[in-house]
């Protein structure tokens, strides 16, 4: 077919003339999914390898998630927290145990969640911890991820995300991704919470050494600092566990959720935490008009549910065996590096071959979606509804790009 009777080329040219150019999507425009399946303006079915981000965990349009969206719509779907509706505290409780905690406070987008997190330690580190008034510190990872607000890219090591947006708000301590001395070093005695990413997403799903996140764990608890793991990408069955602080038997003082708790239908996030830190927040002192709202939390509900069933969590781990070995194969034949954490892998492209983005396009091109993340780098997390013979499909597509 030419171009001049596909819809894709003009969809594209619209969207790129009216928006912001804040993203560089791949040239694809998709129009309908279903499960691990995307098919565009023009019919082309494409295996989703990205599930947003993470966000589509459980598939798209899932139909328990679905039916529970369609129900709630019919119903009631925003009071906002002026008024208690009937989904609030279910959502709460299931939410809480899920993450065994006391409390849960519901938000929307990821970076409001980490943005709530850092407000509720500094409060924790002022009236609990008693450090110094004006002084609290935060000590953070190179190669962070958190989000986008001015707060948050204030600590940012990526200069694309920083340069250029401040001034910028103090109170970070930036410490190596990984190095427990350093980040031992860094905590004095304003310290009020050391904030990570158990692995780090979008610097290529980096996995801290064996043993860092246990180290973590212990200095925090010792010197009287909290421990705030962004589980927003890693968390909700996506490594192959419920959190993946799991997979040390850590447990953080502060969960920050969001992505896939929205099922890939509404943003939801949310802190989880004990009474003693998150009951420092009083009435007033921090909320959102759509935070919690009733639609939202009927389908985080759902979300919840399918969680505790396990089901998603072993398939992650299950299938993720799989996509490691269709991935350590490819090594020495295009690719430099791999890491997989259940359905989660970050594959190093070698540079002389091609960047990310270019293994991207290609992979488009063969009915596989996935997205770059740095240079040569690109990121899987397929939905954990993919299938064995879609995990193939995936690779074989990949050996392909990578010998053509
Ligand atoms: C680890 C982590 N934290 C926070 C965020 C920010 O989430 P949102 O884009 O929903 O604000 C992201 C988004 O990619 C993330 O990966």
């Amino acid at each position: 077919m030419v171009d001049d009777i596909l819809r894709t080329p003009g969809a594209v040219r619209d969207a790129e003339r009216w928006t912001a150019h804040n993203y560089h999507p791949l040239p694809v425009v998709i129009s309908s999914a279903e499960g691990a399946w995307l098919t565009d303006v023009d019919g082309k079915r494409y295996l989703d390898c990205l599930a947003g981000y993470s966000a589509l965990n459980f598939g798209h349009r899932h139909p328990q998630l679905i039916a529970a969206a369609h129900a709630q719509l019919d119903r009631l779907t925003l009071t906002s927290r002026a008024f208690i509706h009937d989904q609030f505290a279910d959502f709460c409780r299931e939410l809480a145990e899920l993450c065994g905690k006391d409390l849960v406070l519901p938000m929307n987008t990821g970076a409001e969640a980490v943005e709530t997190g850092i407000k509720v330690a500094r409060k924790w580190g002022y009236q609990v911890k008693g450090v110094t008034p004006g002084q609290a510190n935060i000590v953070v990872a190179e190669g962070n991820f958190h989000g986008r607000t001015t707060t948050i890219v204030s600590f940012s090591t990526d200069e694309d995300a920083r340069a250029d947006f401040g001034p910028y708000t103090p109170g970070f301590t930036v410490v190596p991704y990984g190095d427990l001395d350093a980040l031992t070093t860094a905590i004095d005695e304003n310290t009020v919470a050391v904030l990570l990413e158990p692995i780090q997403g979008e610097q290529g799903v980096v996995v801290p050494p064996e043993g860092y996140l246990p180290g973590v764990r212990q200095v925090c608890t010792e010197r009287n600092v909290l421990f705030i793991a962004d589980e927003i990408q890693s968390g909700l069955g996506r490594t192959g566990r419920t959190f993946a602080c799991d997979h040390e038997g850590v447990v953080p003082d502060m969960y920050l959720l969001g992505k896939a708790l929205g099922g890939g239908i509404v943003p939801v996030s949310a802190v989880a935490a004990n009474a003693d830190v998150l009951g420092v927040l009083k009435p007033g002192q921090h909320g959102s008009t759509f935070g919690g709202n009733p639609l939202a939390c009927a389908v985080a509900i759902e979300v919840v549910r399918l969680l505790a069933t396990g089901e998603f969590q072993r398939r992650s781990a299950e299938l993720g065996e799989r996509l490691r070995a269709g991935l350590e194969a490819l090594v020495d034949k295009g690719l430099v590096g791999v890491r997989v954490r259940g359905l989660w892998a970050g594959l190093d492209i070698d540079p002389a071959l091609m960047s990310g983005r270019e293994a991207c396009e290609r992979l488009a091109q063969r009915g596989v979606l996935a997205k770059d993340t740095h240079g040569s780098t690109i990121r899987l997390a397929p939905p954990l509804v993919i299938t064995e013979e879609e995990i193939d499909l995936a690779v074989a597509q990949l050996a392909e790009v990578l010998a053509a």
